[in-house]
């Protein structure tokens, strides 16, 4: 499915969205162009989460943890060479875990994604609006499409 945002306040009410969505082991994916609001929406799902640090982008840890109402753990992904790394980093245990997943830049880690998972493009149309492109696979995502849609 494909959302509008018109500017900033919309993206934390998608964001806001999200969160309730997200149960133990969800997975969301984003991609979209450099500097297009992966961490803005990231921010806006971790605020609503129950998060009370601040998150910046962890490119150059890859892996940064928090903790809202699950543990909650940001990637970005986009520094990674080889999906090997991303195992070396421990991968598995945290997309199989009890906590939230959300990889910036994932189809840089295509192959190695989890089936189920919520997959999110944002496409930059000026400087506030942006479209979101909304797809998945699993009940999470099942639940946030009937959300979205309201
Ligand atoms: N509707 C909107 N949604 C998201 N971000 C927006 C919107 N309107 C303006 N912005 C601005 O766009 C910028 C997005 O930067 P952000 O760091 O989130 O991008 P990113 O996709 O994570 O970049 P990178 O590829 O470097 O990780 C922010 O400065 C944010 O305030
Ligand atoms: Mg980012």
């Amino acid at each position: 499915m494909k959302i509008k945002a018109n500017d900033l306040k919309d993206t934390e009410r998608i964001g806001k969205i999200i969160s309730r969505c997200l149960e133990k082991g969800t997975v969301i994916c984003l991609d979209g162009d450099l500097g297009v609001g992966k961490t803005a929406l990231t921010q806006f799902i971790a605020k609503d989460f129950g998060v009370k640090e601040y998150i910046t982008s962890p490119t150059f840890n890859i892996i940064k943890e928090y903790e809202g109402r699950l543990p909650f753990y940001h990637m970005d992904v986009y520094r990674v060479d080889s999906e090997d790394d991303m195992y070396d980093l421990g991968y598995d245990e945290y997309i199989y875990s009890e906590g939230v997943t959300i990889i910036e830049w994932s189809h840089k880690i295509k192959d190695i994604l989890p089936d189920e998972r919520i997959s999110i493009e944002i496409q930059r149309l000026d400087d506030t609006s942006r479209i979101m492109i909304i797809e998945g696979k699993g009940k999470t995502y099942d639940k946030l499409a009937e959300e979205l849609k309201k």
